[in-house]
Order: C-alpha cells, then structure tokens, then sequence
C-alpha cells in the first residue's frame, strides 16, 4: 500500500493507473477509521481495480474549534486497517497541501467561500437549510469544498459515502450534479455496534458506559420504524422525545421525518414516496447523528 502525502505525486501515479485503463475507487475519510469505513473500503474493492482512501481532518467543515482540536487522529493505525483491508493507495495530505492560507482565513473570518466551484453557480437550496445544515452553519460549504478539491486531483470512477451522513450525501451527489462531474456516487449502509450504535468515529470520545446509554438513539429510530404506518408523524416525534428523555446525560438537538429526496420534513406519510427519520442529540460533548430509512 503506497501512502502519498502530495497531490502532484498522487496525480502522476493516478494518472499511470487510468493509462492502464484501470477503474479507481474512491473513500474518503477524516480518519479514526472504524469497521464503517472498511465497509466502504471493501464495496470499493469489489466495484474497482484499485481503491484511493483519503484520510484529512477538514479544518473548513468544522464551525466548532474545540471539535476540530478533539477530532482523533490515528494515522498509523488508519493506515494498518486500510493496508489489512487491502486499500491500494492511501492520500494524507497536510492543510497547507489542500488549502492557501486565504482559503482557511476566510474560514475563520467565517466568510463563505465559494472558490471550490471554480466559478460555477452552485446552490444547494433547501437541502442545506434543514437538520445538520441548520445546526451547524458552514458546514456543508465546508464539506463541498473539501470533497470538490479531492473529486479533483483522484477523478475517480466512483465514490462511496456511508448513508449515517444521510444529509452529507445528498449534498455531495448535488454537487457532483451541479459541476457535472461525471462519476457515480455511491450509497454504503451504516454499521452499528452489537447495541446498534452507528459506528462513528466520534464513538472514541464516549466512555463504555456513554456507548450503553447511546443505544437508547438507534433503539428510537427502529421503534419509528415498527410504528409509522399506525401512528401520526406527530405522535411518532413525541413518541421519540420521550424515548430518549429516558437518559437524562442525553438531550436531542432535533428528530426530523423527512422526505428522503428533497430532505424537507413532511407532516403527513402520504406526502412522501421514501421517507427517512434522522436524529442529533448530545452526549457530554459528543455530538451523535444517526438515520433510518422508513420506506
Ligand atoms: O464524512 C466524512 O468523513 C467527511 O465529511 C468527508 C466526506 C471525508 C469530508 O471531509
């Protein structure tokens, strides 16, 4: 397994590859990798010839400097993983590669930059104005651009995104829409814990106990789940509120029904051909997101 940590060494040795008319297959990662991210790793590995996994901490994706301070980075062990899990090339680039210091002081004066779209008009309408996009203003934009640039310099033939990101991924397969970039994205399903904890790599900062008390979340977007086709989507969300007010160290930051297209909250099933239900809530200082599709 190569590890680069240039985009010009990452490019000439891609563009050796695609010269061989071989198909590459593209994860990318922030790192503190988990058996979620191999998952990926091995969709890619049965989809492509060769698989690229990315692994940067996003400095612009965070709107909170002490989650990006605390973000675990394990480097050595990701790349035992990705080398157990057959992973071919491994690109950790440092921030100055992946961004001028323009970029980032835009960042920190909080100014939405949108040098990413290399001058195309990019909108991302109501999808980013819901959920995490409201929680956490810039972070889509963040997300975007850092997926846009790294879409560049691998050009993959496809790339996989787990679906606990539900609102991530819609975000990303506009993009690639809207820049008419032209390879498939592709939809990994979420791995849980035996608890059905959604492997995440925020699940590190919980302690054993935090990581019992937090299969309460997933346990309430199943119950959804058995009773959506009996109950009102009124009923369901109090239903959900009470569940998790049943760990007081957790409280919830929104339980969202949703169209699972537009991502726009529906208050009635009839409205939707897919629906999904997503959830945030806190943990100490852990912030948790997870999803069920209903239907
Ligand atoms: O899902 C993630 O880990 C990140 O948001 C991503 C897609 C690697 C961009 O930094």
């Amino acid at each position: 397994m190569l590890i680069i940590y240039s985009i010009q060494e990452l490019q000439n040795h891609l563009n050796s590859i695609r010269n061989q008319k071989k198909t590459i297959g593209f994860v990318p990662t922030m790192g503190a990798l988990h058996a979620g991210h191999i998952s990926l790793v091995d969709k890619a590995k049965s989809d492509c010839d060769v698989v690229v996994c990315s692994i940067f901490v996003n400095p612009t994706q965070f709107n909170d400097l002490s989650d990006l301070e605390k973000y675990p980075r394990t480097l050595e062990s990701d790349c035992q993983l990705l080398e157990r899990a057959g992973c071919d090339i491994v690109f950790a680039p440092e921030t100055k590669e992946m961004y001028s210091e323009t970029e980032l002081e835009l960042k920190r004066l909080k100014i939405e930059d949108k040098s990413w779209t290399n001058g195309k008009l990019v909108d991302f309408g109501s999808l980013e104005k819901v959920m995490e996009g409201a929680q956490r203003p810039g972070h889509f934009n963040g997300v975007a651009q850092v997926v846009s640039k790294l879409f560049q310099f691998v050009e993959p033939d496809k790339a996989y995104f787990g679906q606990k990101d539900f609102q991530q991924l819609a975000i990303i397969k506009s993009m690639t829409n809207q820049l008419g970039m032209p390879f498939e994205i592709i939809a990994c399903d979420i791995m849980r814990e035996p608890n059905g904890l959604a492997m995440s790599s925020r699940n590190e900062r919980l302690t054993k106990q935090e990581r019992d008390l937090a299969a309460v979340i997933s346990k309430t977007l199943f119950s959804i789940k058995e009773q959506y086709k009996s109950k009102s989507i009124q009923d369901l969300k109090a239903l959900a509120e009470e569940q998790i007010r049943t760990v007081p160290s957790i409280t919830m930051e929104y339980i969202e029904i949703s169209d699972s297209d537009s991502l726009q909250p529906i208050n009635d099933f009839k409205q939707s051909k897919s629906a999904v239900v997503c959830i945030a809530v806190k943990l100490g200082a852990v912030r948790l997101i997870d999803n069920v599709l209903l239907y």
